[in-house]
């Protein structure tokens, strides 16, 4: 059964359509997963059981995310500073990526999912790449969700990566300083893919961006919630995008400019969403 045929069948159905119903949803929603190990702390059991149990919250937020009809979910996996973990930690987390693109590729494929990294991917182990890359080659031509693996990923290291890019092409002359824009800016990036992201969740309380799209959430929704990312189930995640469709997002405009008539409307739908979750 696809996802959709899931959902047909299931409770969720009427809130998701309600949130569809807002005409607000974001285009972009990307995750800062954070948490794993305080969910095994507080619960006697070793970091990496709060890893693999937050496996079960990517499969939700993959699933929902693509049953709702959003188009694009950048999961921060893995940041350049994880490296810095201990080494049975990594290791663990690599095979857990490993295993979850074996285990998960044909459901993903059959659901439409395309799949894309950002990061310095070429530091992961030899063998997580070639699955990696065999799931990126299999997905290209998907149109539905795109789910994006920020693996090995830091902004600043991509930023940085895409300055010395710029800086040769005008050395050569295929680009002038004068001519330089922001969309051009964005172009060298490794997310030139995708979106700027309209919300980013962050799971365990930490108000920080740690290194994650610092380009690109320029305009970002920030939405942080104390549970721990092996928590953040689909009821969750109709929650945090629930408080994002009540948002008024101005970009430097006021109120007046931007105030649509739906307004009214959408508030009491919202209401009936978070009685729904309750
Ligand atoms: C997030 O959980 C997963 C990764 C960063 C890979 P953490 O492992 O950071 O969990 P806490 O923050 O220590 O609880
Ligand atoms: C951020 O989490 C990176 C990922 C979620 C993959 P961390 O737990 O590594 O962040 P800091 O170091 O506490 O900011
Ligand atoms: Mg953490």
């Amino acid at each position: 059964m696809t996802w959709s045929e899931e959902l047909a069948s299931s409770e969720n159905r009427h809130i998701q359509q309600m949130l569809r119903n807002t005409g607000k949803m974001p285009r972009h929603v990307a995750i800062i997963m954070d948490g794993n190990g305080r969910w095994a702390q507080e619960r006697g059991r070793l970091r990496i059981d709060g890893h693999k149990e937050g496996m079960e919250s990517v499969r939700a937020a993959v699933k929902t995310s693509s049953q709702l009809g959003i188009k694009y979910l950048t999961l921060y996996a893995f940041s350049i500073e994880n490296w810095k973990r201990p080494v049975p930690e990594v290791r663990f987390l690599m095979s857990l990526l490993e295993s979850y693109l074996r285990k998960e590729v044909d459901e993903l494929h059959d659901n439409g999912v395309r799949i894309k990294t950002i990061g310095k991917t070429n530091a992961l182990p030899k063998a997580v790449q070639r699955v990696l890359q065999e799931a990126i080659n299999r997905t290209s031509m998907n149109e539905g969700l795109t789910l994006t693996l920020a693996l090995s990923y830091g902004s600043r290291w991509d930023i940085l990566r895409a300055m010395q890019v710029l800086a040769m092409d005008i050395r050569r002359g295929t680009l002038s300083p004068e001519d330089l824009t922001e969309e051009m800016v964005s172009s060298y990036l490794q997310t030139s893919f995708m979106p700027d992201p309209d919300l980013i969740i962050r799971t365990s309380g930490e108000v920080r961006l740690s290194n994650f799209l610092l380009w690109e959430a320029a305009y970002s929704e920030l939405y942080i919630t104390e549970g721990l990312w092996p928590d953040f189930r689909s009821a969750e995640l109709y929650r945090a995008l629930t408080d994002y469709v009540m948002r008024e997002r101005r970009f430097g405009k006021i109120s007046a400019q931007v105030r649509s008539d739906s307004s009214a409307t959408t508030t009491s739908t919202l209401e009936r969403i978070l009685n729904a979750l309750k």
